[in-house]
C-alpha cells in the first residue's frame, strides 16, 4: 500500500514526530511505502509529492515545523475538488491518505471524505481547541515558550514598576492564555470565553499594584471586552473565510494604562509560539498518533480522527471534532479567577 501524508494550516511543533511516527510503523509492520504531499492541500491538488523513505524521517522528530511544508490552501478552490485530486492519487500509485490538520484541514477532509476518498486524520493544532481529543499536540510546547517569554516579561515589568501585558495566540479559544497565565502567575488571564469588563479588569491590576507588584496581565488573541461586538480582527480572513486575529494587547495597552495611572506595555508573543523543537510531551504524542493513523489506514477508518482519550489513542469520526469548539470550559476559568488580582 502506498500512503500519502500531508501537514496542512499553521504549522505546530510535533509534526515531523507524526510524520516520523507513520513511516516507521507503516515500513515495520506492514510494508507500506510513503510520499509526502508538498505544502499541505497544494501538493494534493497539484499532485506534488515527495518520496518518504525511512531515510527521510531519520532523526526529525526533535525537529521543528515540518519537512513536507504546508499552507492554508483550501482544496476545493482553483483546480481542487475530489475527481481532480482522486486522478493524481491514481496517477501516483496512492492509495489513501493521512491529513495532518486542525479543524479547516479536517473540515476538508471530511468534505473529500463524503465524497469517496480515502482519508484518515490526524489533530492538529497549537490552539487546542479541537474537540474529541483531550490534547493536541503543540499545545504543551506553545504553553512551555509563552511561559518562558511571560516570566521574562514580569522581571522587566517588575523593574519599571509597570503593567506588562502579553498577547498570547489562541484564535477563538483560551487554551494557551489559561494554561500559560496560569503557570507563570498572572494577575489576569483574559479568554475569548470570558468577555470581562475593561473596569473589572483594571480593578485586578489596581489590586496587583496596591500589593506592591507589577502587574502581569495574559490575554487570548480572540478576547474581546465586554463593550468589544466581537475579536479584534484587522488582517482580513484566511483561505477558509476564518478572521485573522491578533493585536488586542495593543488596543487594551493605552485603556488600562489611562483607567489605573501606570505605565502599560503590550507584547505579542505570535509565531515565535509555534517555533522550534517540541516538548518531550508532544513528540510522543505526535510519534503516537502517526503510528494510530497507519492502524487506521490498514483497518479502512475512513473520515475519522485518531485522538487522544485519557492516555489511549482513539478513533473519532471528524463530524465529533468539528461539531464544536472545545472551549475553556466555565469551572476552568473560575478556578484561575481566585489567582487574579
Ligand atoms: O491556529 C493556529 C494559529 O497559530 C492561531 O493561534 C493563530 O490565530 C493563527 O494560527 C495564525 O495564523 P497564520 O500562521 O496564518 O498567521
Amino acid at each position: 500500500m502506498k500512503i500519502g501524508i500531508l501537514t496542512s494550516g499553521g504549522d505546530c511543533p510535533g509534526l515531523n514526530a507524526v510524520i516520523r511516527g507513520a513511516v516507521l510503523k507503516g515500513i515495520k509492520s506492514y510494508d507500506h511505502e510513503f510520499v509526502g504531499y508538498r505544502d499541505g492541500w497544494r501538493g494534493v491538488v497539484e499532485g506534488d509529492v515527495m518520496e518518504l523513505p525511512r531515510s527521510t524521517v531519520r532523526g526529525i522528530s526533535k525537529q521543528g515545523g515540518t519537512i513536507l511544508g504546508t499552507s492554508r490552501t483550501n482544496p476545493f478552490e482553483g483546480d481542487g475538488g475530489p475527481e481532480n485530486i482522486q486522478a493524481h492519487m491514481d496517477r501516483l500509485g496512492v492509495d489513501a491518505i493521512i491529513a495532518i490538520g486542525g479543524e479547516g484541514t479536517l473540515a476538508a477532509a471530511q468534505r473529500l471524505t463524503e465524497a469517496g476518498l480515502k482519508i484518515v486524520g490526524v489533530p492538529k493544532t497549537v490552539d487546542n481547541d479541537l474537540d474529541a481529543t483531550d490534547y493536541t499536540f503543540g499545545f504543551d510546547t506553545a504553553v512551555q515558550i509563552a511561559t518562558e517569554a511571560i516570566d521574562r516579561l514580569r522581571t522587566t515589568g517588575e523593574s519599571h514598576h509597570r503593567t506588562m501585558i502579553a498577547e498570547v495566540m489562541g484564535r477563538h479559544v483560551g487554551w494557551i492564555a489559561l494554561h500559560s497565565g496560569m503557570a507563570s502567575g498572572a494577575h489576569a488571564i483574559l479568554i475569548p470565553e470570558q468577555p470581562e469588563s475593561m473596569e473589572t479588569v483594571a480593578g485586578w491590576i489596581s489590586e496587583a499594584r496596591d500589593r506592591g507588584r507589577a502587574p502581569l496581565v495574559v490575554v487570548a488573541e480572540g478576547f474581546a471586552p465586554e463593550h468589544f461586538e466581537g475579536p479584534h480582527s484587522e488582517r482580513g480572513l484566511d483561505a477558509f473565510g476564518r478572521p485573522r486575529l491578533g493585536g488586542i494587547a495593543d488596543k487594551l495597552a493605552p485603556e488600562l494604562e489611562a483607567m489605573t495611572g501606570i505605565e502599560t506595555r503590550a507584547t505579542v508573543l505570535g509565531h515565535i509560539q509555534r517555533g522550534g523543537v517540541p516538548s518531550a510531551y508532544d513528540r510522543v504524542l505526535a510519534t503516537r498518533l502517526g503510528m494510530a493513523a497507519v492502524d487506521s489506514v490498514v483497518e479502512g477508518n475512513w473520515g475519522t480522527m485518531v485522538s487522544l482519550r485519557g492516555t489511549d489513542i482513539v478513533n473519532a469520526p471528524f463530524s465529533y471534532a468539528l461539531e464544536n469548539l472545545k472551549t475553556v470550559p466555565q469551572s476552568r476559568y473560575d478556578e484561575a479567577k481566585i489567582l487574579f488580582g
